[in-house]
């Protein structure tokens, strides 16, 4: 290609990773998802996923049905699972990593108390696999900046800092979030839509390394390209009927303990019309109560409300706090031994470590061979 021809090409791939979160493309991937969601029943070990979470706070009932339920439901359907605690993602926007040893341990805490097994579960942090990490040079020589600046997600990000001057990291962290998918290969990245640039990202990192170095083995790509999955989460917002978020404090996390629960639900805002019903564009705060109770009893929420009728909001917060802390009740008390034994957290994490070094170190002696670096 001519210099010309590489400008508009990079220009081309810009676009295209601009527009991955773009209506479109997101019906793409909703649909190949949902193919990809009957193969898994069919023949799970096609299958290697790998998902992750920054360790910056404290999970809740958002996360849990949201993401975390289904990875355990991935993982009891046969599927190789992986689980990163991304602690060097923790330091893209923020200076300092705060309680970041406490975090990773509760954070550790909640994976096994859900239902992630670490028997068939990896779970490891990024600091501890220096494998994983050197990736990142080869696959910054890949990217260009323009990209880079052009991620929405990033983009986001930096907006969100209120014009700070953005860190080398956060610019650079879709490269280094590629890494973490490639350099176990996985081919399943069960995320939100907010994630899909990066994704994108992945797979455009993985298709040029083929295209620049070549393979290790002649017959097929060191990397393979990974997929998004994008299960269609139902949307629980927080207690006050707005969007959940900590900072709002109107989520309810997983350590908390049935009473903390009630309470915090007692005070969920209602509206004053005695009649219930499920109508989350026209009642979002009641509508959401009930979603809540719907899905902690495995119940459709119609009928929930349909069953509450003229109860009004009294009936109904009743109702959610117990299918809650039934709901929750087997995970929190496991939680609770979980936290009370730090030695088996580390013991857990040490060897989620130790596997994925493994596998990181095998995967980099590719990339030097496919790259002519393997001079030993
Ligand atoms: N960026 C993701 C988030 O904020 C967390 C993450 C890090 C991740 N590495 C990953 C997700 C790899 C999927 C795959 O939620």
């Amino acid at each position: 290609m001519t210099t010309e021809q590489t400008a508009a090409h990079d220009a081309a791939v810009a676009e295209a990773l601009a527009e991955s979160s773009s209506e479109a493309s997101l019906a793409r991937t909703q649909a190949r998802s949902t193919q990809i969601e009957a193969q898994i029943q069919t023949d799970p070990s096609q299958f290697r996923m790998l998902t992750g979470d920054r360790p910056t706070g404290n999970l809740h009932l958002g996360h849990y049905f949201g993401t975390l339920a289904n990875r355990v439901a991935l993982q009891d359907a046969g599927v190789e699972t992986w689980v990163l605690v991304a602690d060097y993602q923790v330091i893209t926007d923020r200076d300092a990593v705060g309680e970041i040893g406490q975090r990773v341990l509760s954070l550790l805490a909640d994976y096994l108390a859900i239902g992630l097994d670490p028997a068939r579960t990896t779970i490891f942090t990024h600091s501890s696999v220096p494998a994983l990490n050197q990736l990142m040079l080869p696959f910054l020589s890949l990217v260009t900046d323009s990209e880079l600046r052009r991620n929405p997600t990033v983009k986001a990000e930096y907006e969100a800092t209120g014009g700070r001057p953005m860190s080398g990291l956060l610019l650079t962290y879709p490269v280094h979030q590629a890494a973490d998918i490639l350099f176990c290969k996985a081919n399943l990245v069960p995320v939100g839509k907010d994630q899909l640039p990066h994704l994108e990202q992945a797979r455009v990192i993985a298709r040029r390394f083929d295209e620049r170095y070549g393979r290790a083995q002649a017959d097929q790509p060191v990397f393979p390209a990974p997929e998004a999955l994008l299960s269609p989460a139902p949307l629980l917002l927080g207690t006050d009927g707005q969007k959940m978020s900590k900072s709002k404090g109107n989520t309810i996390e997983l350590g908390m303990d049935a009473d903390t629960t009630a309470k915090l639900l007692k005070r969920a805002v209602t509206d004053s019309d005695r009649h219930i019903t499920y109508d989350p564009e026209g009642r979002p705060a009641v509508s959401n109560l009930v979603l809540l109770a719907g899905l902690a009893s495995g119940r459709d929420p119609h009928e929930i409300a349909a069953e509450i009728g003229d109860g009004g909001g009294g009936t109904l917060k009743r109702v959610v706090t117990e299918a809650v802390n039934e709901h929750f009740a087997p995970i929190r008390a496991r939680r609770a031994e979980l936290a009370a034994d730090p030695g088996y957290l580390r013991e857990v994490l040490a060897a989620g470590n130790a596997r994925a070094t493994e596998v990181a170190d095998a995967t980099l002696d590719e990339v030097r061979t496919a790259m002519g670096m393997a001079y030993l």
